[in-house]
C-alpha cells in the first residue's frame, strides 16, 4: 500500500512526518524521498530489531530522520521531547512486519517451533507463554473470544489449561487444530495466535490512545493515515474518525447538543482503500489491509476561540497560520516550512 499511503499523506517537499510503525523502513524511506528537499521524519517502533533494519534502509538520509525505540502509545511525549510538532502527516501501518513473522525465536508464527513470546519489545513483561501457562481458563477464553473472535474459545481455553505447561508455538498450534479442525482456508490456530499477540502487546488500547494523541500532533491540514489488518483494528479507526469528524456526539434522542464536541478531522475516504490486484499478486499477505485517512481541520470555534492556545502552535507558527487564514491561503503546518500545495480530495 506504499503508493496509496504516500498519496493519502499528501507527501510534499519540506514536509514533516511521523512513521509510528517504522518496521524495516519501507514507508519511511519513500516519505523521505518524496519530501526532499527539506523533508523530516521521526520514526517510531517498539521493536529495536526493526529499527536496526530501518536504519540500514535509510542510508543516505542521515540528518533528515530520527528513529525512536518506543511504543506509539507514547507518540505525543516522544514528539514533544524531540520538539517535532506540528507535523504534516502521521502513518500507522499496524500489526506485524514480515521479518518479525519469519524471525525464529519471536514466537509470532506457528510455521516455526519457537518459544511462545510474541512481544514487540523485549522490555515488555508479559509473554504469550505467561498468558497460556498462568492465566485462568476464563481469562484465556475471553482473550480468544474478544481478540480472535474465536467461536471455540471456551473449548480451546479448557484444553490449554489441561495441557499446561505449553512451551512452544507448534505445541499450541497443534492443540488448537485438534479442537478447531482444518475446515477453513486459514490455519485453525490463526485466530488464537492473533488474539494472544493482541493481548501480549495491548494492541487495541494502545491504538486508541495513539489515534487521539496523533490528532493533537497534526498541524491544520495535516493527515493521519492508518492501515489495519483485521476487523477489530479497523473498527477502532473507523469509529474514531467518525466521532472526531462530527461537531456533536450527543445521543440522537437529545433535543439539543450538550457535549460541545467540535470536529477536528475530515474523513478523506469514506470507503476503505484496499491493495491493488497487482500488489495482491506480489504480496498475498497484504490481502487484509485496509487504509483509512483523515485530515486535521481548523474549525470555526478553534479559529475564534482557541487558536491562540493551540497547544502545538509556536508563536512563530501561530502568526503564520493567522496570516494565512486572513489571506484565505492554505495554512502551513510547521514553522519555516513552505505550505504544501493542496492535493485533490481522495
Ligand atoms: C506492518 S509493520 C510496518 C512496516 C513498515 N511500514 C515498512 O514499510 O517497513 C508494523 C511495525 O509496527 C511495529 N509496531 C506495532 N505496534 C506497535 C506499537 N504499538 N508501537 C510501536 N511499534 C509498533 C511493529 O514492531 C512492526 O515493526
Amino acid at each position: 500500500m506504499l503508493e496509496e499511503t504516500l498519496q493519502a499523506l499528501a507527501v510534499g517537499p519540506g514536509g514533516r512526518y511521523i512513521d509510528g510503525t517504522t518496521g524495516a523502513g519501507g514507508h519511511a524511506r519513500a516519505i523521505l524521498e518524496m519530501s526532499a528537499p527539506g523533508g523530516q521524519l521521526l520514526g517510531i517502533d517498539a521493536d529495536p530489531a526493526s529499527l536496526e533494519t530501518a536504519q540500514q534502509n535509510l542510508a543516505g538520509f542521515e540528518g533528515s530522520y530520527l528513529l525512536v525505540n518506543d511504543n506509539f502509545s507514547n507518540i505525543e511525549s516522544i514528539c514533544r521531547a524531540n520538539d517535532f510538532f506540528p507535523v504534516h502527516g502521521i502513518i500507522l501501518d499496524l500489526g506485524l512486519a514480515s521479518m518479525q513473522l519469519t524471525a525464529t525465536g519471536r514466537g509470532f508464527s506457528f510455521q516455526h517451533d519457537t518459544p511462545l513470546d510474541m512481544r514487540f519489545s523485549p522490555d515488555q513483561k508479559v509473554t504469550a507463554a505467561e498468558i497460556v501457562n498462568t492465566y485462568s481458563e476464563s481469562e484465556i477464553a475471553n482473550i480468544l473470544y474478544r481478540y480472535g473472535e474465536e467461536k471455540r474459545s471456551r473449548a480451546i481455553a479448557r484444553r490449554i489449561v489441561e495441557s499446561r505447561p505449553i512451551r512452544t508455538t507448534t505445541e499450541l498450534a497443534s492443540l488448537v487444530a485438534k479442537i478447531v479442525g482444518h475446515g477453513e482456508d486459514i490455519h485453525p490456530a490463526t485466530r488464537t495466535f492473533q488474539a494472544l499477540r493482541i493481548a501480549v502487546n495491548e494492541e487495541l488500547t494502545r491504538l486508541e490512545s495513539a489515534l487521539d494523541q496523533s490528532v493533537r500532533l497534526l498541524g491544520f491540514g495535516g493527515r493521519l493515515v492508518v492501515i489495519s489488518y483485521h476487523s477489530l483494528e479497523d473498527r477502532i479507526v473507523k469509529q474514531f474518525f467518525q466521532q472526531d469528524s462530527r461537531d456533536c456526539v450527543c445521543p440522537s434522542d437529545l433535543p439539543e447538543c450538550r457535549c460541545g464536541h467540535v470536529a477536528r478531522l475530515r474523513i478523506l475516504n469514506k470507503k476503505v482503500i484496499t491493495p491493488s490486484d497487482e500488489e495482491l499478486r506480489i504480496n498475498p499477505r497484504s490481502r487484509s489491509a485496509k487504509l483509512r485517512a483523515a485530515e486535521r481541520i481548523l474549525s470555526r470555534e478553534e479559529d475564534e476561540v482557541s487558536l491562540e492556545d493551540h497547544f502545538f502552535l509556536t508563536a512563530n507558527n501561530r502568526s503564520l497560520v493567522r496570516n494565512c487564514l486572513e489571506a484565505g491561503s492554505p495554512t502551513p503546518v510547521a514553522p519555516g516550512v513552505t505550505p504544501l500545495p493542496r492535493r485533490a480530495a481522495m
